[in-house]
């Protein structure tokens, strides 16, 4: 375990959390690189012996310091942007292990990623087929390219988070796959690398995955008999953690699932998970500013807010609360919502929680390693917090916080006429 109680102190790795958190002030985000690998290493274990590589989706986490972490153990990235093809580069990623998916692609960002030389794009739809081989053809190359389809699978998790639905935005919708495939085939840009599907992110269960798994292996399957052979088929990231008491699939068994229904085929298989590998590698701690006793409520008025951790307010979700320090057993316990101070009655990060804070105290919002500060927002002008990253019995600053100026650096006030 990552974060644990020792000696009533709860830890990332070897290093106290509090140390942390009057080193750097909070709220801070703290991340434990043994977690990250071992999470990461999870996956290329259940992987071994089969040609594959695990593209982290770099949305879920996309500090520099993570990125290289995984760079370094050889991993592949699943990005959404130019942006993040940079940090991507920036961290000593290699542009050939990235697969560049997303419904919206620019000129300018499908340019960027032909002349990195990532894998593949994940194309949505026919036009964006019709850009990137213009554009390719433009820079003499011949782009890779997959497509996504949406297999119309259920998810069953939370709607905002659904993708592979024919309702939802994302991939090519099913019955239109196998022309696109045929379309692209001539096109004298394009060479076509692979398919990719992806159905929806923090699945508990593995059977929609492997449902997922099926129907692309049917349209891979139709493919061959049209003559179109693929490189690699992409089944997406999605797998779960447990935030609270809910029973997650393991990742063996989304891998082993996915493998099972991949059967004989011979392609390399991609993953693109995100949260699996940093969702539990990561927390966010916060200060008791004040303790509110009210009639209908007891509210625990922290200094993180949604700003800093969106979830809560978004989806509704569940994040663990644990005092830096362990209770002693006699203490006295109220419930309490976390709150934050920021101005709208959706700053919340946690509700009805049993605890006994004073004033002053620290707390860990936990499994805040995934969606956590990529969805920070400097809302109310609130500067985003630090990243630290803590590995064996040393701690790194890998962002600093944010200052008051830093937030309107950008801005000028016109000359009034
Ligand atoms: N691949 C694709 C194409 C994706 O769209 C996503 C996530 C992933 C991989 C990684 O999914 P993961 O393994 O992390 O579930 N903000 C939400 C999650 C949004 C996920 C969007 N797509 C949250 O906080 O729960």
């Amino acid at each position: 375990m990552a974060f644990a109680y020792r000696g009533g102190t709860l830890c990332a790795e070897q290093v106290a959390l509090e140390d942390l958190a009057r080193r750097f002030g909070t709220p801070c985000y703290v991340y434990s690189r043994a977690a990250i690998e071992g999470a990461y290493r999870e996956f290329t274990d259940e992987l071994s012996g089969r040609a594959s590589l695990v593209c982290y989706s770099v949305k879920a986490n996309s500090n520099l310091a993570v990125l290289s972490v995984l760079a370094r153990l050889g991993a592949g990235f699943d990005i959404v942007s130019g942006g993040e093809l940079a940090r991507v580069i920036a961290a000593g990623g290699d542009p050939a292990k990235v697969v560049f998916s997303g419904v919206g692609k620019a000129e300018a960002e499908i340019r960027a990623a032909l002349q990195a030389g990532v894998l593949s794009l994940n194309l949505e739809s026919e036009q964006e087929l019709e850009r990137v081989n213009a554009i390719a053809a433009a820079l003499g190359k011949r782009a890779p390219v997959a497509f996504r389809v949406n297999p119309d699978v259920d998810a069953k998790t939370h709607p905002y988070i659904s993708t592979g639905l024919k309702q939802n935005k994302f991939g090519i919708a099913w019955p239109e796959a196998e022309r696109l495939y045929r379309k692209a085939a001539v096109l004298p840009n394009i060479r076509i690398t692979g398919v990719g599907c992806h159905i929806g992110s923090l699945m508990l269960d593995s059977a929609p995955f492997v449902a997922a798994t099926r129907r692309i292996v049917s349209l891979v399957e139709r493919l061959e008999q049209a003559g179109i052979a693929l490189d690699h088929i992409d089944l997406g990231g999605g797998m779960g953690i447990r935030y609270h008491d809910e029973a997650s699939a393991t990742i063996a068994a989304f891998v082993h699932g996915a493998l099972d229904a991949l059967g004989r085929r011979k392609e390399t298989v991609l993953l693109d998970p995100g949260r699996a590998i940093v969702g539990n590698a990561g927390v966010l701690l916060t200060r008791v500013e004040y303790l509110k006793p009210g009639e209908a409520k007891n509210f625990l008025i922290v200094d993180a807010a949604m700003n800093d951790l969106i979830r809560p307010a978004l989806y509704d979700a569940w994040h663990e609360v644990r005092p830096l320090r362990e209770v002693e057993s006699g203490a006295a316990r109220g419930v309490y919502d976390i709150v934050g101070p920021v101005c709208e009655s959706s700053d919340w990060l946690a509700r009805d929680r049993l605890l006994a804070p004073r004033q002053g105290d620290f707390l860990a919002i936990m499994s805040a390693g995934a969606y956590a500060m990529v969805m920070s927002s400097n809302y109310n002008s609130r500067p985003r917090a630090a990243e630290i990253m803590v590995s064996g019995a040393r701690a790194h600053l890998v962002r600093r916080r944010e200052t008051p100026a830093g937030l309107f650096e950008g801005e000028q006030v016109p000359e009034w006429t």
